[in-house]
Order: C-alpha cells, then structure tokens, then sequence
C-alpha cells in the first residue's frame, strides 16, 4: 500500500517537473549595452575647445598633438630645447667640462675649493664644516648665505630656488645647497636677507 503511494507522488513529481522543463519561458532579454550612447550624450554637452588634453587628447574633437622636443620647428623648437637645457642640473654636467672654483668662508677663516657640478653645502660638510640647512632643496632659507662680491647669480647657478627674489639675488643672497660655483668668490654663511 505504502509503496503505491510514494510510487503515485514520485511520478508526480516527475510529471511535474518534465512539464516545467519543457514550457517556454517569459521571453526576457538582458537591455542592450548603453555605455556608447551615454558617452555620445556627455560628448554632446562638452564644449569644444582649441585646448589640449594631456596625453595629446582632445575634448569634442578641438585640440591638436603638441609636437614633442626637436620635432617642433623654428622658433618654438629652439625654445623648447632651451628650456630642457636650463632645467639640466648641474650635477649632471660631464665630468670633462667640471671646472673648480675657490670660494672664501669669511666666518670660518678657511678657503675651500668646490667643483661646478658640486654645492657649495655639500663640499662645505666633506671638508668638515657645519653649516646650517634643513630640506637641502631650495625650499627654505636655512642655508641662506650672502656674497659681498655682487650678484650672487654672477658667481653661482641655482638649480631649482624658489625662495630668493630677483632683487634679494641681486643683493647677493644665495641657497648654498642648490648653488653650484662658476666664479671664486668670498661668502658669509648663516646670513639671509
Ligand atoms: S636647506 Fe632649505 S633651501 Fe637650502
């Protein structure tokens, strides 16, 4: 008896299930891909403009390729290599153009003799001094010094200073960790305008 039983409900379960198998189903279908036309709709609202992006880009179709260092012609080309030559460091000069300067340290009583491509900071602490300094990058003024002799940008290259102001170089006032000789010259250390 029992057996009829489950017999009757497992093949009506089986029935059931063959049914659901085969029935069709609602006919939904994933929405298509909208990302392009999005995109086409925010383009539409972007001005154009003669600007260009980085990378070369352009926003609404403005905007050319900036031509790269020694592609550029005439003018504009010599410009560009002018300006990649001055953001050169010093440091980097070939050892075959290195000149040596003598720079006179008023308060240390001492006359030290410092390459082109060295600052007057770093050979100062090789040759034993303690001068004052604190971000060694041109940033601050601890390590302001002042040269009697003139403008201090006749006697050194400031590699990247953005302290002094024109009129303060001029007095004679100089970042020592950033400043490379290109003159002998006498120097008083610990002094900032
Ligand atoms: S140590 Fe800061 S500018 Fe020289």
């Amino acid at each position: 008896m029992v057996d009829i039983v489950a017999f009757s409900i497992a093949a009506g379960l089986v029935s059931v299930l063959a049914i659901l198998h085969f029935t069709k189903g609602t006919g939904w279908e994933s929405t298509p891909d909208i990302s392009q036309e999005i995109l086409d709709r925010r383009a539409a609202t972007v001005p154009e403009t003669s600007f260009p992006e980085p990378m070369n880009r352009a926003i609404g179709g403005g905007g050319g390729a900036v031509p790269a260092v020694g592609e550029a012609g005439g003018e504009e080309g010599a410009e560009l290599e002018e300006a990649e030559e001055e953001s050169q460091s010093p440091a980097d000069m070939p050892e075959d153009e290195v000149e040596y300067h003598e720079i006179e340290l008023t308060k240390q009583g001492e006359t030290i003799e410092v390459a082109s491509n060295e600052t007057i900071l770093d050979k100062a602490e090789d040759e034993g001094f303690d001068l004052p300094y604190a971000c060694r990058q041109g940033q601050c003024v601890s390590c302001a010094a002042y040269t009697p002799d003139g403008p201090s940008e006749d006697h050194v290259i400031h590699y990247e200073q953005e302290t002094f102001t024109d009129d303060e170089l001029e007095e004679g006032y100089m970042l020592t960790c950033v400043a490379y000789p290109i003159d002998d010259f006498t120097l008083e250390t610990g002094e900032a305008p």
